[in-house]
């Protein structure tokens, strides 16, 4: 999800407000990510956290003071601006949000951004009296016209007591916006449909036939689209994971339900991404109460759902067809077969019964079969950067 972090040098720019204990939790996310981070703390910041613990976590010594750090005395805050990749500041309390919107250099930070060329991502984090004061309004207007990017704080129960907006998002939520920020707009204007997670075909009220798809995969597919700056619409099944930001996201239960919010959309699609893993059969009728237990074997029937992909490539004009082939055995046989046989321009094929691949599992080993007979086979790697790869692929495809 951010490998858009990897190898980068971070500037975690933190100010004054109760929120600096999460700039801790989001150091170390960065780092997860791949980063390597710098702080630059206020003054008012180090009555909250003091610097000792961004230098332990970091690495680094945190510069905090123009003239007086010894710490930071070899790397000057025109130096650190030079080596920066990108620059958070969270929180960013209102105070440091108006010195940046006029241009005020009068600490170690509010210099740094002033002399800093990368993006600049701003945190806002203050009481909502604050938030909503129409100078702040203004100055976060100004900073959003100079090209700096803001995430919007959470609302809920602020530590002043009073609830509204002005919370620091989780660091979670961050992170995402950082990499969607960080991340080269290469298909903005590009609307994609992507299909993610099982379906569930109801036997009665409490029972479903469905599979262990997490729809991890379709939802990395969709996230990566969002950073790229496309217009995504994810129709899902049920699963457990949060909805991709920036994302329209339609819940679906059963195939049918999935074929309706599909065809409904397709029009206005220039890529489809079938990654749902759609069940292939369903009960021929649901009991309307709870079947209760009796004769020693019972029986099913089962009717064949229609095959949503197989459709799309009968209906499809010039949209960029993408489906999945989950398989156990003769991966490429198999894969080859159904690109033909739904009119696919790419299938993403991989085996499900290896460790590290398939459901549930944060990695994926896929191999892309493409329609000129060609294929590409990726290692084992992150389903981010799954994501990404085949959305390089489908980019080359629309050309
Ligand atoms: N698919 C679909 N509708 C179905 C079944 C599958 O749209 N009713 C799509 C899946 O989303 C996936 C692709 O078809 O992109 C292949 O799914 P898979 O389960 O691997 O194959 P099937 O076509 O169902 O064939 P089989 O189960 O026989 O392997």
């Amino acid at each position: 999800m951010t490998s858009v972090l990897k190898d980068k040098t971070i500037l975690l720019g933190v100010s004054g407000g109760i929120a600096v204990y999460k700039s801790v939790e989001l150091l170390r996310l960065l780092q997860k990510a791949g980063a390597r981070v710098r702080v630059i703390m206020t003054e008012n910041a180090k009555w909250f956290v003091g610097p000792t613990t961004f230098e332990a976590l970091s690495g680094q010594p945190v510069c905090s003071d123009l003239f007086r750090d010894k710490g930071s005395g070899a790397i000057s805050h025109i130096q650190l601006a030079d080596q920066t990749d990108a620059v958070v500041i969270a929180p960013a309390t209102a105070n440091v949000i108006a010195k940046m919107a006029h241009g005020i250099a009068d600490d170690a930070l509010s210099t740094f951004l002033l002399a800093v060329t990368a993006p600049v991502v701003v945190c806002p984090a203050m009481n909502t009296h604050m938030y909503e004061n129409p100078a702040t309004r203004r100055n976060l207007e100004i900073l959003k016209s100079d090209g700096r990017h803001i995430v919007d704080p959470a609302s809920g129960e602020l530590a002043c007591g009073t609830s509204g907006a002005g919370r620091l998002p989780e660091c979670e939520v961050i992170l995402d916006r950082i990499a969607h920020f960080l991340t080269p707009k290469d298909m903005t204007g590009t609307n994609v449909l992507v299909t993610a997670g099982p379906t569930r075909e109801p036997i009665d009220p409490v029972r479903y036939i469905s599979n262990p798809s997490t729809g991890k995969m379709g939802y990395a597919i969709a996230r990566a689209a969002e950073y790229r700056g496309a217009a995504v619409t994810l129709v899902t099944g049920p699963t457990a994971l949060e909805d991709p930001r920036g994302v329209r996201v339609i819940k679906v239960e059963t195939a049918r339900e999935m074929a309706e919010a599909v065809f409904d959309r397709m029009d206005m699609a220039q890529v489809i991404i079938k990654s749902a893993a759609v069940s292939d059969y369903s009960p021929a009728e649901a009991a309307p109460h709870k079947i209760k237990k009796g004769a020693e074997r019972m029986t099913l029937t089962l009717e064949k759902n229609m095959d949503i992909l197989f459709e799309l490539g009968r209906r499809k004009s010039n949209q960029v067809l993408v489906g999945f082939a989950a398989e156990t055995q003769s991966l490429a046989e198999n894969a080859q077969a159904k690109l033909a046989a739904k009119n696919l321009d790419m299938i993403v094929g991989n085996l499900v019964n290896q460790p590290g691949t398939g459901f549930g599992a944060d990695t994926n080993r896929v191999t892309f079969f493409f329609r000129d007979g060609t294929r590409e086979e990726l290692a084992e790697m992150d389903k981010g950067l799954v994501a990404h790869t085949l959305l390089d692929r489908v980019l080359n495809l629309s050309k």
